[in-house]
């Protein structure tokens, strides 16, 4: 093996180590406050990817085929507002399906799928470049959650619209949100999101625990998960899916609650949990347009032009950045 290629392996599995022991630091962290938690990134091991496609496929969970809708019915129109021949920045990409359905109409100069793991991205758009053979396109393997930092070539792009479907948004918590959005304008540039928008109870909750538990065994991985990582010992049989509307937040909350009394212990640390305290997982914020408006206004956008479908359920927003 070239001496190269064996000092690029070493460092690869360097690196592995290091991002596994601050994972684990962050899970322990998170497990010794008074309202135990785990943060919704760990919920995307391979298991769980698969699983959020198959809650995206689901009846009850209607955030990914309204946005779909929206772009359909609204295809022109946002091909208009964004322009021709920009840079598409597809945050989180995941399996690249939504940009990909927006291609041909918006047809852009290049795109730039950006999600956390290279290996997957590279895999997804192999069919990508049979299909639009005359597209380049730049995977970029990185975790944005703190802080986006792209590669120097991106950066230099002329045009560059970020695109965050998905009502991903929702994930932060509002000043989180706020501080993101900054983070993306300060890259200069547009923007194409999609956020969820507040309805009524039933339709929301039901969302987030459908009848066939894929939210639920979705909720329960993120254990499975934490076992590997910090080598804990959580048993998945004594913890029970719980997701609930939280109205003065305005979001759904995920949690795991203990089913009895139980014991959790890894390396270094240990925890008692008593019968239904919880572990919190998620947190999924519903916007108003109102509200939205004045997050991006704060962030720094300008020019909003909003799409949304005919029950007000999901909001396609372009915006475009304010001059520095
Ligand atoms: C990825 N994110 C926008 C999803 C949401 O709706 O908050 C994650 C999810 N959690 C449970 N179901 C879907």
């Amino acid at each position: 093996m070239q001496h190269a290629t064996l000092r690029a392996r070493h460092e690869d599995e360097a690196q592995f180590a290091t991002d596994r022991l601050q994972a684990g630091a962050e899970l322990a962290a998170g497990l010794a406050r008074p309202q135990a938690s785990i943060s919704p990134k760990y919920f995307y091991d391979a298991q769980g990817s698969k699983l959020f496609e198959a809650i995206c496929a689901l009846d009850e969970y209607y955030p990914t085929r309204t946005e779909y809708e929206i772009f359909r019915q609204h295809g022109a129109a946002i091909a208009e507002a964004v322009g021709q021949g920009a840079t598409l920045i597809d945050l989180g990409a995941g399996n690249c399906e939504k940009a990909a359905s927006l291609l041909g109409i918006l047809r852009p100069r290049s795109y730039v799928p950006v999600d956390i793991s290279t290996a997957f991205l590279n895999k997804v758009v192999a069919p990508l470049r049979q299909a639009f053979p005359g597209l380049p396109i730049h995977p970029v393997g990185t975790d944005f959650s703190e802080s986006l930092t792209l590669p120097g070539f991106v950066q230099a792009q002329p045009h560059k619209l970020f695109f965050y479907p998905g009502s991903s948004l929702g994930n932060f918590g509002p000043l989180q949100a706020v501080r993101f959005l900054q983070n993306i304008r300060e890259h200069g540039g547009d923007l194409l999101i999609g956020l969820d928008l507040v309805k009524d109870l039933g339709t929301v909750e039901a969302a987030y625990d459908d009848e066939l538990g894929v939210t639920a065994a979705f909720n329960l991985n993120i254990l499975r998960h934490a076992n590997r990582i910090l080598d804990a010992d959580f048993a998945l049989n004594d913890w029970a899916h719980h997701a609930f509307f939280n109205e003065a937040q305005s979001r759904i909350e995920m949690h795991l609650r203990a089913r009895q009394g139980c014991r959790v212990t890894w390396p270094g640390g240990t925890r008692v949990f008593a019968e239904h305290e919880t572990i919190h997982t998620e947190n999924s914020y519903k916007f108003t347009v109102e509200f939205a408006t004045e997050m991006l206004h704060r962030a720094g956008f300008t020019g909003l032009t909003y799409w949304t479908d005919p029950a007000k359920k999901f909001l396609v927003c372009h915006a475009r950045a304010a001059d520095a």
